[in-house]
């Protein structure tokens, strides 16, 4: 991984400006990475969908874009990828994949000035004919924005755009769908969008796919209700749901752990800007489990060896996801503050096996403050009290942890500074 540029304060931080609208691309990226790839399936949507919008709904592309990339973000919790659920019916069975569209809808309602894309997500499985869900809606009564998206949608999954023949060669049976998916007109426009063949060929290629990516968030902007500290942040805290979302049994985590490095950056004196970032980076320090298999995130009793290194890669798929996006060297270098949670003082850790102040100061403050957390919130085996917590850091500082600082962390939990709401053990 490449190390960020050093900053200006004497602890090597540099006050990062993060864009709410990359943000946004990096957590579609989120919900379609793999431990060795991407899905790339809510980009491709994404920039599918205002293709055709480019044409017929000119003042809407930004909505119809940013529906694009979170449009399936409710899905994160089912038994598999959204893209392996082909046909409506697989797509019922699984409660999860059912309520999908309405939960990625309440989700973006949190981010302000977002209703418009909110109602595009909401609908983008509702059929023309009305055989669609979760309502059975029926021709207009569907936003159009919607329609764009189940048309992107449901040719990425049958694999149109994989290469530009696999696009010719499905197409034909797609088209048999206009009338009971979707209208004809939206996609005779559809159909004229793809005379664009580099476009198309771009879907099928993940090398120019961040490029297009970053290049349409610049053009479109974000509504400027999201356009400042507060909208930034809410857009961090989606990540932290969605990790909920994927996990139900850490639910909180990532909430409680963003609060309590706040606090002891506080403590250890360090200035609002570091203590903001460790909120903020508090916040996403998980959000690479989004891609790791619910079933082995989820398995009662021991993982093997095997199983142990696939969910540790979720630490280089933090950094992975907040790198999605060329040429954003804030996000890269928050990624790499968020993802380097698990190194350790005595460089045993992962992934990088930095080792003491090699791992920036923000990183090591989550370390301590995340395995505090699932010390005294587990619903597992190891629960233990805050106390008990206390000796088992104390046991591991100037090994795993940064000495300096659970020497302060002893000092804040004693001074009830720590003190987060947890959910009871089950
Ligand atoms: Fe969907
Ligand atoms: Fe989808
Ligand atoms: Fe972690």
């Amino acid at each position: 991984m490449t190390s960020p540029k050093k900053g200006k304060s004497e602890n090597g931080f540099r006050q990062l400006q993060l864009n709410a609208g990359e943000l946004l691309a990096a957590l579609s990226y989120a919900t379609d990475i793999t431990p060795s790839a991407s899905h790339f399936h809510s980009w491709r949507v994404a920039l599918v969908a205002e293709r055709i919008a480019q044409t017929v709904q000119t003042n809407h592309r930004r909505d119809v874009f940013l529906a694009g990339l979170m449009h399936d973000m409710g899905a994160v919790g089912a038994y598999r990828h959204i893209t392996h659920y082909r046909t409506i019916r697989q797509q019922l069975e699984d409660i999860q994949v059912r309520a999908h569209a309405q939960r990625g809808a309440a989700m973006v309602e949190w981010l302000p000035g977002m209703h418009a894309v909110s109602e595009y997500i909401a609908n983008h499985h509702e059929w023309y004919n009305g055989g669609g869900y979760p309502e059975g809606k029926v021709g207009n009564q569907i936003p159009i924005g919607s329609q764009m998206i189940l048309i992107a949608d449901v040719l990425d999954i049958v694999g149109c755009f994989r290469s530009l023949a696999s696009l010719r060669s499905t197409l034909p049976s797609m088209a048999d769908l206009t009338g009971c998916a979707w209208g004809k007109e939206i996609w005779q426009t559809f159909v004229h969008s793809l005379e664009d063949s580099d476009f198309c060929a771009s879907m099928a290629d993940p090398e120019a796919l961040p490029v297009l990516i970053k290049n349409k968030v610049s053009e479109l902007g974000i509504p400027e209700t999201l356009n400042g500290e507060e909208g930034t942040e809410r857009v961090l805290h989606l990540f932290a749901a969605l990790v909920d979302l994927k996990d139900p049994s850490t639910l909180g985590h990532s909430l409680r752990t963003a609060r309590r490095a706040r606090k002891l950056a506080e403590y250890l004196k360090l200035s609002t800007e570091e203590m903001k970032m460790a909120y903020r980076a508090g916040l996403v320090h998980d959000c690479g489990r989004l891609g790791i298999e619910g079933s082995l995130l989820n398995k009662s009793g021991r993982l093997t060896v095997k199983e142990m290194d696939t969910v540790r890669k979720h630490a280089e798929m933090t950094i992975r996801i907040f790198a999605s996006l060329p040429d954003c060297p804030d996000m890269h270098d928050f990624g790499y503050i968020a993802g380097h949670d698990h190194e350790r003082w005595d460089g045993k850790g992962y992934p990088d096996m930095l080792a003491g102040e090699d791992i920036p100061l923000i990183s090591r403050i989550i370390s301590v403050v995340d395995a505090y957390d699932s010390m005294v919130a587990s619903n597992e085996y190891r629960l233990l009290t805050p106390k008990g917590a206390l000796v088992r850091l104390e046991q591991n500082a100037g090994s795993q942890f940064d000495p300096q600082i659970v020497k302060v962390m002893i000092e804040a939990v004693k001074n009830g500074h720590m003190e987060e709401e947890v959910r009871p053990a089950a």
